[in-house]
């Protein structure tokens, strides 16, 4: 395997001889020489290579290089005398592996986020898009380090399942019947026993359900897969597909489990930015300025802790004309939680003790009857990136509920069954892995946080 520009760039000293692969992000060429600025994705910097007339290549090859062409270079590795990077190559040999159309569309010049996303094969050679794809590679390793480093077995929930983790009915259906002429039962309605499954199956929205199975053998688990949502929202942080973090705890209850969501988020968060300094240095110059400080000070400082109904009052005093009016009962929207987070703490807020009736079914009912052990992470920017609960052990409760939401109990009847073996509290949340991408880096719109995303009207690359 060839040593990655950004290995190289980590050298400690000048001297050798190298090869490197890459795409050309700039080519300059003036009267006696040219300079190639070559990228392999590595990291944000790339290495410049400088190509004189003497190569034997040099006016069939490097005088007609330009931007995008896939290019060799073998030379020296040297010092450089230019501002801005360390080293150089002088270049002993130049190959053009593969050129570009004269319409190649990504040219130094800055170009719009909307406009890239245009060109899902081609913007993730763009500064900002790269950028993102790495961090959010790096935070995908600072996640698994955490759980790992804390005896957590990470288990592979399911993609295509029968239930409804959150019994909200936003799934998108798993069928091989004929779509324009189903079989029909004698009712007229779908047959759906006649389909691949032999019932009706979804792409699953959350693995929390088997999650919980698997922390009642294993104690401390997580999964991290993707999630489907065919949710309608048009919104710049909402995926039809995304990934998601959900750990679940055995022997843990919601004070336990909002510990849990602010030791990781600042693990991760330290990880990824001592990861990619140049990434950051990126973001905080030009997506979102003080995202470095901003992010420094949160993990330096403790996470607010609100209870719902003390949420709702702060809104009431707020004085704000919110568009969604407030009063206790309502769901937080977007707007609330931005306030709550952005004006209100400034830094990350765990709101916790929702109503009964905003929230799913599964969580573990407060003595008062109304309220519910949930909890959510808002945070500047984005509002929600975590959500999570203490979970209704107890069969008589969890029966109870099922019923009054009339939910299929039938459907439910593991997950029921759970609950009359050897139950325990346990707690668990979901990390909405774009979301927390989103808020690291400063960038706007979830779509330029997923490499592909799906949203309502276009599943495009
Ligand atoms: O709050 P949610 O719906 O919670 C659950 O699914 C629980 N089963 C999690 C658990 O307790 N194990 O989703 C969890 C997180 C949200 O906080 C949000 O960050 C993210 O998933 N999320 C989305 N991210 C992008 N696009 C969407 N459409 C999302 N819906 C939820
Ligand atoms: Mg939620």
């Amino acid at each position: 395997m060839d040593e990655s520009i950004k290995q190289i760039l980590a050298r400690e000293s000048a001297g050798g001889a190298v090869l490197i692969r890459g795409w050309l992000r700039t080519a300059r060429h003036s009267k006696n020489v040219s300079f190639l600025e070559v990228t392999d994705g590595s990291g944000f910097a790339g290495l410049q290579a400088v190509a004189s007339p003497d190569l034997a290549e040099y006016e069939e090859t490097v005088r007609k290089l330009a931007t995008g062409c896939a290019v060799e270079v073998e030379g020296e590795l040297v010092e450089s005398q230019g501002k801005g990077q360390k080293y150089e190559i002088h270049a002993s040999r130049v190959e053009l592996v593969g050129g570009v159309g004269d319409d190649y569309p990504l040219q130094k010049k800055r170009h719009s986020l909307e406009f890239l996303r245009t060109l899902g094969h081609l913007r993730s050679r763009s500064n900002t898009i790269g950028a993102v794809l790495r961090v959010r590679n790096a935070t995908s390793r600072a996640i698994h380090d955490f759980f790992q480093q804390r005896d957590f077995l990470y288990l592979h929930s399911p993609i295509i399942t029968l239930s409804d983790a959150e019994g909200a009915g936003e799934m998108f259906r798993v069928s091989t019947l004929d779509a324009k002429n189903p079989p029909r039962d004698e009712d007229g309605n779908v047959d759906f026993a006649q389909d691949f499954f032999g019932s009706e199956a979804h792409l699953t929205v959350s693995g929390q359900l088997e999650a919980e199975i698997a922390a009642h053998s294993h104690s401390k688990v997580y999964t991290f897969g993707p999630t489907f949502r065919s949710e309608n929202s048009n919104t710049a942080r909402h995926l039809a597909e995304f990934w998601m973090v959900e750990p679940e705890v055995a022997f843990c209850d919601l004070a336990g489990l909002a510990e849990l969501a602010e030791t990781f988020l600042k693990s991760v968060f330290r990880d990824v930015l001592e990861a990619c300094p140049d990434d950051f240095a990126f973001f905080d110059q030009r997506i979102s300025p003080g995202i470095v400080s901003n992010l420094e000070t949160i993990i330096e400082s403790d996470f607010v802790q609100l209870p719902y109904t003390e949420a709702i009052s702060i809104l009431e005093a707020s004085g704000r004309d919110f568009e969604f009016p407030v009063r206790w009962g309502i769901d937080l929207q977007s707007e609330h939680e931005r306030f709550l987070a952005e004006e209100h703490v400034k830094r990350p807020v765990v709101v916790t003790d929702y109503p009964a009736e905003i929230k799913a079914f599964y969580m573990y009912m407060n003595e008062d009857g109304k309220t519910v052990r949930a909890l959510d992470v808002l945070v500047p920017g984005v509002g929600e990136i975590i959500g999570g609960s203490q979970r209704e052990h107890r069969h008589d409760v969890l029966l109870q509920r099922i019923r009054d939401l009339g939910l299929p109990e039938d459907e439910y009847w593991w997950y029921l069954d759970l609950r009359r073996h050897g139950s325990v509290p346990h707690a668990g949340f979901g990390l909405g892995f774009e979301r927390v991408v989103q808020f690291i880096t400063g960038v706007a719109n979830i779509r330029d946080i997923s490499p592909f995303p799906r949203v309502p009207g276009n599943a495009a690359f």
